[in-house]
């Protein structure tokens, strides 16, 4: 399953790009409109990219009486994705989506580095959440935590049916004559291939914490990119950044993916997901795979 990243494609000017995808991500929406950071708010770096677009979007208004019924008439799956700046702000948006049938999944972006931090922790937003909707929640979470596995966990407990990896990762770029920033808000979120081992190292921290499917994302450019987030335990794959550099990425990613499994022997997908996690097979001697699922979990409560 592949789908965009959240606020890396507009799917009402490229509407082609979305519906090569399984599912389409819509830009955060937060309860009320947003202008988003002053410019410059985009700094290409020498390996990845720079933003401070800071949530800019129409607000949850605007977005349920004007985007939403344009989207759906793409006939893609919608994820729509809550932003807040309280608890409370997010449930009261999940609980207005709620009621639209169109929505498929709320991903929950708990992990926003251009905007100041939500004073609730992750796992009380899921929970808020959680008592407003029945709708699948992802809980999209930063690579920034000191331990990614244990906030995946506390989601997990308080609701969450999925997870979202990773979020950008805070960045500054300087200007090569002035040695000032390059961006307005001085930082921003690094998105782009530096990012894959940031996001490889977060989806194998939660499989083996979590049951919860993961959505895996961070650098995502080929189709082997998407193999090793699988492999590292992603059920889904998000392709952020390359969209800008090639609308068409997905549909691409998808048949290089294709090829990567043959060559690697899988027969499918899930033949791949987690199969980092398994023991090599010993020179002449029994293949010891173990199940992947949740290792450190089943250790844990099993202790
Ligand atoms: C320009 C831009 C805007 C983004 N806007 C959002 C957003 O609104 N909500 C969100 O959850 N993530 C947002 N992200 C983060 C991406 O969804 C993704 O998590 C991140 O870029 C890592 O994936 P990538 O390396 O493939 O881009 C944005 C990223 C970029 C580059």
């Amino acid at each position: 399953m592949i789908l965009n990243a959240s606020g890396c494609l507009d799917a009402l000017t490229a509407p082609e790009a979305a519906l090569s995808l399984d599912a389409f991500v819509t830009k955060t929406v937060t309860p009320l409109p947003r202008g988003g950071n002053v410019p410059v708010r985009i700094a290409e770096t020498q390996h990845g990219m720079l933003n401070s677009i800071g949530l800019a979007n129409p607000g949850l208004d605007a977005f349920l009486a004007e985007t939403l019924p344009r989207l759906v008439m793409l006939g893609v799956p919608l994820w729509v994705s809550v932003g807040g700046f309280s608890a409370r702000e997010y449930a009261t948006s999940c609980a207005r989506l709620d009621a639209c049938e169109e929505v498929h999944v709320l991903e929950l972006n708990l992990s926003c580095p251009n905007v100041d931090e939500a004073p609730e922790s992750a796992a009380e937003i899921v929970a808020a959440c959680r008592a407003a909707t029945s709708k699948p929640l992802y809980a999209k979470l930063s690579p920034s935590a000191w331990d990614v596995a244990v906030v995946a966990r506390a989601v997990e407990d308080a609701g969450a049916d999925g997870l979202s990896l990773v979020n950008t990762l805070r960045g500054l770029a300087l200007d090569e004559r002035t040695l000032r920033p390059r961006l307005a808000t001085a930082t921003g979120g690094y998105s782009g291939p530096p990012l894959k081992p940031v996001a490889l190292a977060a989806v194998w921290a939660c499989r083996r914490a979590t049951r919860l499917p993961i959505v895996g994302m961070g650098g995502v450019w080929t189709g082997r990119d998407a193999l090793e987030l699988h492999a590292a335990g992603a059920t889904a794959i998000g392709v952020g950044t390359a969209l800008f550099a090639d609308p068409a990425a997905a549909a691409r990613i998808r048949g290089e993916l294709l090829s990567e499994l043959k060559t690697h022997g899988l027969s499918s997908v899930s033949d791949a997901i987690g199969i980092a996690h398994d023991e090599l097979p010993r020179v002449g001697g029994v293949t010891a795979r173990r199940s992947t699922k949740s290792l450190d979990l089943v250790q844990k409560r099993t202790a």
